[in-house]
């Protein structure tokens, strides 16, 4: 079935292909930020919102009705599939995740089961009631990478610097080894479940993957999130791979099977050009915290990651990480459309 949205720019850019303009999300677009977000929300808390299909619709539509974005993001999270499958998690307001028990030794595995479609019923329903829903407007799926949730399950919550996670890796690369494999199959489940139910583009955060060397990169992490790209790559969506403090792992994450590499705001999108491949497409990269400033001060920014992402073969506008919680959204809607007049060719 060719999806209305095959044509869209967001698609047309990932696939590096020529745009009327240069196409604009943003990352944690959906929630946070919007005051409606929060009345949805009121009563419920988060892991709950995420399995209630019409709450993850409205929320999903929430940005589109706003801004001119190019692209709807999924509201969901990186750990529904693990609370899916029974794992002990949560999300606790204004921290993040939190685990019950974390993973310690093997025994521990075994309760991270494989996914099955029928555990995320409310994702099949509610992508499929948004891709209706939007028509011409792509819908992107996404999913925690294998080193991000790890993270989480082995350190009980969030961290600074992930020392659990980095320790496990090298004292017991077994067991390392064995928990990327399990985690690796659960992406791919959830992944494949957002693609069947009709996503157009999927993207893999790998937020806090950039704790690690490029070495260590290369030997504990590329070869799980290498099989999670190649084993999406018969579906014909673009793979997007994003993560947070990367610039020395850019050409590695790109290597690992992504279609498009997303940037930080740490290194400049010429740079980071010329540290992908040939046939990469790149997103990102205003600092989100440059929307807390006077509306000046934001415009010649945007205008600099578009003056720098000249050079790269093709590039979708966004932030270098997600949208903060105080973002005025006027601000995000006044970005939005000049990102659209700025690029127009
Ligand atoms: O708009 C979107 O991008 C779609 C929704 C989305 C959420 N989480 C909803 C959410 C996406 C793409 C995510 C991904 C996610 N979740 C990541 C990767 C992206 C990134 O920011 O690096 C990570 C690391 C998580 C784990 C997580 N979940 C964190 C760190 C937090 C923040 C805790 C807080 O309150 O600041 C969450 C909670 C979360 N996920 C919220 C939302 C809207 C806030 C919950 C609330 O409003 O109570």
């Amino acid at each position: 079935m060719t999806s209305p949205a095959k044509d869209s720019p967001f698609l047309r850019a990932c696939r590096r292909e020529p745009v009327p303009c240069t196409p604009v999300w943003y990352m944690r677009q959906a929630g946070r930020s919007l005051p409606e977000y929060k009345q949805a929300r009121a009563g419920i808390p988060m892991l709950e919102s995420c399995t209630k299909a019409d709450l993850i619709t409205e929320i999903t539509l929430q940005p589109m009705r706003r801004y001119h974005v190019d692209a709807a993001i999924l509201y969901s999270d990186i750990v529904v599939p693990l609370k899916a499958i029974g794992f002990g998690i949560d999300i606790k307001a204004g921290v993040g995740p939190v685990i019950d028990e974390p993973i310690r030794d093997s025994r521990d595995l075994e309760r991270l089961r494989p996914l099955e479609p029928g555990d995320v019923p409310y994702i099949t329903e509610a992508v499929g009631t948004l891709v209706r829903e939007l028509g011409d407007r792509p819908l992107i799926g996404f999913a925690g990478a294998p080193f991000t949730l790890a993270s989480y399950l082995i350190e009980g919550g969030p961290s600074r610097h992930h020392d659990r996670t980095r320790a496990m890796m090298y004292a017991e690369p077994g067991l390392w080894n064995a928990l990327m494999e399990r985690l690796t199959a659960i992406t791919i489940s959830f992944l494949e479940v957002q693609v069947a139910a009709g996503a157009s583009a999927v993207q893999l955060f790998d937020s806090w993957v950039g704790a690690l060397s490029p070495s260590d990169y290369r030997t504990f992490v590329l070869p799980h999130t290498g099989r999670i790209f190649a084993a999406m790559e018969g579906y014909g969506v673009p793979r997007i791979h994003f993560g947070v403090g990367t610039g020395e792992l850019l050409g590695l994450m790109r290597h690992a099977g992504a279609d498009v590499v997303g940037v930080d705001w740490r290194v400049p999108l010429d740079e980071a050009a010329s540290r992908v491949e040939a046939g990469t497409a790149l997103q990102g990269n205003l600092d989100p915290a440059v929307l807390l400033a006077p509306w000046d001060v934001v415009a010649a920014r945007a205008a600099e990651v578009l003056v720098q992402a000249r050079i790269a073969e093709s590039h979708i506008f966004n932030l270098g990480h997600g949208v903060l919680p105080d973002t005025d959204p006027a601000i995000l809607a006044r970005l939005t459309d000049f990102v659209h007049e700025r690029s127009a060719r």
